[in-house]
């Protein structure tokens, strides 16, 4: 059996033609197979797995090979230092989620009470980050995956979050009656033909989470539509979407006739959020 500094390099140098982060994917997935963490594996390096280990970790080295992203090997992902369950029927969140959350948190933070919903809640990223940093925030999460939503309950669950209720919903369909203080998406908002819906990672992810219509427009357009009669006055509607939407994402909100429209960039500098008022007399 191999100890732990050579079933890295090994996995490594197998890993090296397919993936770019070889030797960090090594680690990662190793410490899941062995439940440590990366300072165990740098303090151990002559410790020797055991036959099921060294099969496990194979195992999913092979996959890790196929492509099968490194967050669906290990079931988790860290967004906003939070550990977060994500399985093949949750989208893995992305760290440029985080400029979303940061956006929301900044603008609202004096208000005590508000009440958001979270539409396409995925694994719960967003509304879960929210939630465990505004506690007194009622907040609603939806998704039109059940799967993907039962992820998420699990996540609040782990992170001790009581005040997200959850509700599968094709956008508002599920929640007619209901208005908020904020809308925040994270849509899905890639073209159908785009091609890098067939590269990486994001061969493995959800389709649904994923594309939207020929220009990626889709449900940010009917969200956009229908926001305005589940907002409050002067209630807010933040997106994130397409770093080649912003204009169009700018001119539907013009078009519903949202207020102090205001674009924000992700962490490469790419024009990546959009959120706007609804003002008093929508
Ligand atoms: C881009 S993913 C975002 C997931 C999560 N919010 C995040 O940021 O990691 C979009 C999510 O929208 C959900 N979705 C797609 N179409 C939907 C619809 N018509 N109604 C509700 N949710 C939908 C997908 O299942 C998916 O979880």
């Amino acid at each position: 059996m191999p100890s732990i500094a050579q079933a890295i390099k090994q996995a490594s140098h197998s890993l090296a033609e397919t993936s770019d982060s070889a030797r960090l994917d090594a680690e990662v997935i190793l410490c899941h197979v062995l439940n440590c963490s990366t300072t165990h594996l740098l303090a151990w390096p002559e410790k020797i797995l055991d036959a099921e280990q060294a099969l496990l970790f194979n195992q999913l080295i092979e996959q890790r090979r196929a492509g099968t992203p490194v967050a669906y090997l290990t079931n988790s992902k860290e967004f906003w230092s939070l550990n977060l369950k994500v399985t093949p029927a949750t989208l893995i969140p992305r760290p440029d989620t985080e400029t979303l959350v940061e956006f929301v948190l900044n603008k609202f933070s004096a208000k005590k009470n508000l009440n958001l919903i979270d539409l396409g809640t995925g694994s719960g990223a967003i509304a879960i980050a929210i939630a465990s940093e505004r506690p007194n925030w009622k907040i609603v999460a939806t998704d039109i995956s059940a799967e993907a939503l039962a992820i998420a309950k699990e996540n609040a669950l782990s992170h001790q979050i009581t005040n997200i209720q959850f509700i599968e919903s094709n956008w508002f369909k599920q929640i007619e009656e209901q208005r908020f203080d904020l809308i925040v998406s994270n849509p899905p908002y890639i073209a159908e033909h785009d091609p890098h819906l067939s590269q990486g990672d994001v061969r493995f992810e959800p389709l649904s989470a994923l594309a939207a219509g020929k220009t990626g427009m889709n449900d940010i357009n009917q969200i956009t539509a229908e926001s305005k009669k589940h907002l409050n006055t002067n209630g807010w509607l933040v997106f994130e979407h397409g770093y080649n939407q912003k204009k169009w994402v700018y001119n539907c909100f013009n078009h519903y006739v949202f207020q102090d429209i205001t674009q924000l960039s992700d962490l490469s500098g790419q024009a990546r959020i959009t959120a706007g008022c609804r003002g008093e007399y929508a």
